[in-house]
């Protein structure tokens, strides 16, 4: 596996590994990877001839009170792992060589950013898509493969293929993979590591009650109310907070109040001892 921490020697590495019309694929990371991250490995190795994993804490996604220094990073071992997994490429730059002195410009995506994780986190989605864009146009991948566990930011990141016309990767091209649990079905995230024990195995009440949620509603039960119970529930369990509990329309994002005849999402957001928990499950 090759290392790059420059543009110039990433762009470089990228031309050889494609020297002979071979497909590349991009799976983009903050690193402290887990068993979800390599999932998207494995899934690219299905669909591309070589593979390059970025790894870049973003502190433009961070807010202000948010974890960016606490956010672990062990490059050395996720390199062993991106090893171990066959990846061909690991760009890995610092934050001045991603953001040189002068850097001014934003993407932000309207609508599909604007609610949900977006209403609670401003900025954050902004800073995704920047850093995205940029990883898109710095690798220049045939495909990039991103978890269907961040639900939203999937969809920020369609939408902005889309409409700025990108080609590498093209809209089309941008894959996603479905969430990566743990035994007890929560979700595998970066973040896990900060739950104490206690908590860990609390959290565990989020995908399940989830699910209990998901079939109340297709029972035919009224959604406003299974969102109530749903929130009573994570309080019960020991969680301090629900930030949202909502079902929306899985592509757009707008929040419904009743069930349609469309693909739709149940999407929460709750903090569980000071630390943030996200999922979504199609309804
Ligand atoms: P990060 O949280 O490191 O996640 C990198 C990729 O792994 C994302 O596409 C995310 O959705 C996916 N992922 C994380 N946990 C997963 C799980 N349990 N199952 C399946 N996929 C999972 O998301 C980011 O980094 C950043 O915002 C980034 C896109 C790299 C931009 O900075």
């Amino acid at each position: 596996m090759q290392t790059a921490a420059e543009l110039d020697v990433l762009r470089n590495h990228v031309k050889d590994l494609t020297a002979s019309g071979e497909t590349l694929a991009l799976v983009p990371t903050m690193g402290a990877l887990h068993d979800g991250h390599l999932t998207l490995v494995r899934e690219a190795r299905k669909r591309a001839d070589r593979i390059a994993v970025s790894i870049f804490v973003n502190p433009t996604q961070f807010g202000p009170n948010e974890d960016l220094d606490a956010y672990p990073r062990q490059l050395e071992e996720d390199s062993r792992l991106l090893e171990g997994e066959g990846v061909d490429l690991l760009w890995a730059p610092r934050v001045d060589a991603m953001y040189p002195a002068g850097f001014a410009s934003t993407i932000r995506v309207a609508e599909v950013s604007e609610g949900f994780c977006g209403a609670q986190r401003p900025g954050h989605f902004d800073g995704v898509a920047t850093v995205v864009c940029k990883l898109f146009n710095q690798v220049r991948p045939d495909i990039a493969l991103f978890g269907e566990k961040d639900w939203q930011q999937l969809a920020v990141i369609r939408r902005m293929a889309r409409d700025l016309d990108l080609s590498r990767p093209h809209a089309d091209d941008i894959i996603g993979v479905p969430t990566v649990r743990e035994a007890d079905g929560l979700a595998m995230s970066s973040r896990n590591r900060y739950l104490s024990q206690e908590n860990r195995a609390a959290a565990a009440t989020l995908p399940r009650a989830m699910q209990e949620a998901i079939a109340r509603i297709r029972d035919g039960q009224e959604v406003l109310p299974t969102l109530q119970m749903l929130e009573d529930e994570l309080l019960g369990a020991g969680f301090e907070r629900v930030d949202y509990a909502a079902l929306a329309d899985a592509e757009s994002l707008q929040e419904l109040e009743a069930v349609q005849e469309r693909a739709m999402k149940l999407l929460v957001a709750a903090r569980i001892g000071g630390t943030r928990l996200i999922d979504n499950m199609a309804v």
